[in-house]
């Protein structure tokens, strides 16, 4: 296949890291045949890293692209200045993400009429749409939130419909491929009493019912469950959709569902996935990393003072550990010498990390650590992290509950005990792969505690983009709450690469 012989278009894109995993597929030949027409994203932020990786991609063939690049990461140029340097790719990128954040929905005008003319421009060669419509509303936590909210009425929530949004598209590029993400929780997610799984998939195999616009019928294929009746693939179970990332070489338990729609008229049937002998854990990917102090928040942010912190929590989550472990003593919890709370450094060798992600992660590479800065946390939470990390170590990877944590360390909740906070803090386990990096990671970070009890914080947005396999040099815009919200929404990259190499074999 020829380099951007198939036309990729990227809905509620997000930071990118579908298109990220799709567009970095290689055909035997050498050529990348995958090539982003248009990601449309309606998050400012989300947008800005979009439209980062999109310029990265058009000028890192070219013979300053990539030191140019680096610039703009170790901050010697500022973004205006990188795209200054090449205008014709800055302007390629702009259009890719047209020019501003869009929303379905509202700006259909703008973002049909983008669509229509790659469509015809790209004629009769393969397309793809990828993407997932946003989740809030059949998401488990968003279900119990408004459940909360008086008036609710799920019909009235548009976001359930969101869906309908892609198949408008579905109907105007009428691709040979669609690759459709989406929470666990549209298996189940009913709207007045009524399951909607099994309508959206009936409404993703014709779409033209929906939209009104003559579109032809589409196979829809588990990537992980084979199926005997190719011409109309059904499943027996719907958790046959469910993509188990950790299964796949992602360092992480996440679990989402995965649509593959293949036109009817195109021929042949989608592999399934490969699935890995072992799975990859939180240290062999994250191991690498220069140590970072956290900060503190809600008091002066003095070195001194930290150390001082952590030298006193260092004794105290000694004598707390010691009836339950007999080797708590041997615990070195001194606070380690250099005490940045950010670099920007080349990473050290990755002594424990598999091979092909080592070049999976490096990408063009040297490259250096980006996104990677410590948030603040009250001294009370650095006790607790210290706790929590040192006793996930002992006890060879189980992070406590609440019930674990000796009164001493209670925070002020008044059901902690209850049950309601088990998991209030939850440090990432070093030999495990981690649990699901979500947005929440934004809040307060007390699910996704680093394993190392003598750094004693959350894990920050590069360590999150680890987990995500996200490539180093993968550049998170905005400020640091937004960067989070973009990794933890974010479908890993390696596992999208896998999906793109099982749609680029369909369409050979
Ligand atoms: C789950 S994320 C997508 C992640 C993406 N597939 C990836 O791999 O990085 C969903 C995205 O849809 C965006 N979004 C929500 N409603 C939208 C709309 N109406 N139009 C465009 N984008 C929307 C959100 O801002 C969010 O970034």
């Amino acid at each position: 296949m020829e380099t951007g012989e198939v036309l990729v278009i990227d809905l509620f894109a997000g930071p990118g890291g579908l298109g990220e995993g799709v567009s970095s597929c290689v055909h035997e030949n050498g050529n990348k045949p995958f090539q982003i027409g248009v990601s449309v994203e309606k998050e400012p932020s989300a947008h800005k890293t979009l439209t980062t990786r999109a310029f990265y991609r058009k000028i890192i063939e070219t013979e300053d692209g990539l030191s140019s690049y680096q610039s703009y990461l170790y901050n010697e140029l500022t973004r205006s200045e990188l795209f200054d340097r090449f205008p014709i790719q800055a302007a390629e990128a702009q259009q890719e993400t047209l020019f501003k954040p869009h929303a379905l929905g509202a700006d259909n005008k703008d973002i049909h009429e983008r669509i229509r003319e790659l469509v015809n421009a790209h004629g009769e060669k393969p397309k793809v749409v990828i993407g997932g419509p946003p989740c809030q509303a059949y998401s488990m936590a968003g279900r119990s939130r408004n459940a909360g909210i008086k008036d609710y009425v799920a019909k009235k929530d548009l976001r359930h419909f969101l869906y309908k949004e892609y198949l408008k598209v579905l109907s105007i590029a009428q691709p040979d491929v669609f690759i459709m993400e989406n929470v666990r929780g549209i298996l189940s997610a009913k709207v007045d009493g009524e399951i909607m799984f099994p309508r959206i998939l009936k409404d993703l195999r014709s779409p033209g019912r929906i939209t009104k616009i003559a579109t032809p019928r589409y196979k829809v294929f588990s990537l992980v469950v084979g199926t005997e009746n190719v011409n109309n693939p059904s499943y027996d179970d719907p958790t046959d959709f469910l993509i188990k990332a950790e299964n796949y070489g992602v360092p992480q338990a996440r679990h989402r569902v995965i649509l593959l729609g293949v036109r009817a008229d195109v021929e042949g049937v989608p592999r399934t996935l490969a699935r890995r002998k072992r799975q990859t854990t939180v240290d062999q990917v994250l191991s690498d990393l220069p140590k970072l102090r956290s900060g503190f928040s809600k008091r002066k942010d003095e070195v001194k003072e930290w150390e001082r912190a952590v030298s006193k929590n260092g004794t105290q989550v000694k004598k707390l550990l010691r009836k339950q472990f007999k080797n708590a003593q041997d615990l070195d919890l001194k606070p380690f010498k250099r005490l940045n709370r950010s670099e920007i450094q080349p990473v050290t060798h990755p002594e424990k990390m598999p091979i092909h992600l080592i070049q999976w992660y490096r990408n063009n590479a040297p490259t250096s650590v980006l996104n990677h800065e410590t948030r603040g946390h009250m001294e009370s939470d650095l006790l607790r992290y210290a706790f929590s990390a040192a006793y996930t170590k002992l006890s060879g990877g189980t992070s406590p509950k609440a019930r674990d944590f000796p009164d001493a360390l209670a925070p002020e909740h008044e059901n902690w005990k209850s049950g309601a906070h088990a998991d209030r803090f939850r440090t990432q386990a070093a030999n495990k792969c981690s649990t699901t990096v979500t947005s929440h990671i934004s809040k307060d970070g007390h699910y996704f505690i680093h394993y190392d009890p003598k750094q004693c914080r959350s894990l920050t947005v590069r360590e999150a983009a680890r987990l995500q396999t996200f490539p180093d040099n993968y550049k998170f815009e905005g400020n640091r709450t937004q960067q989070y919200v973009q990794v933890g929404n974010a479908v890993p990259p390696y596992l999208a690469q896998q999906i793109g190499k099982v749609v680029l074999e369909l369409l050979s």
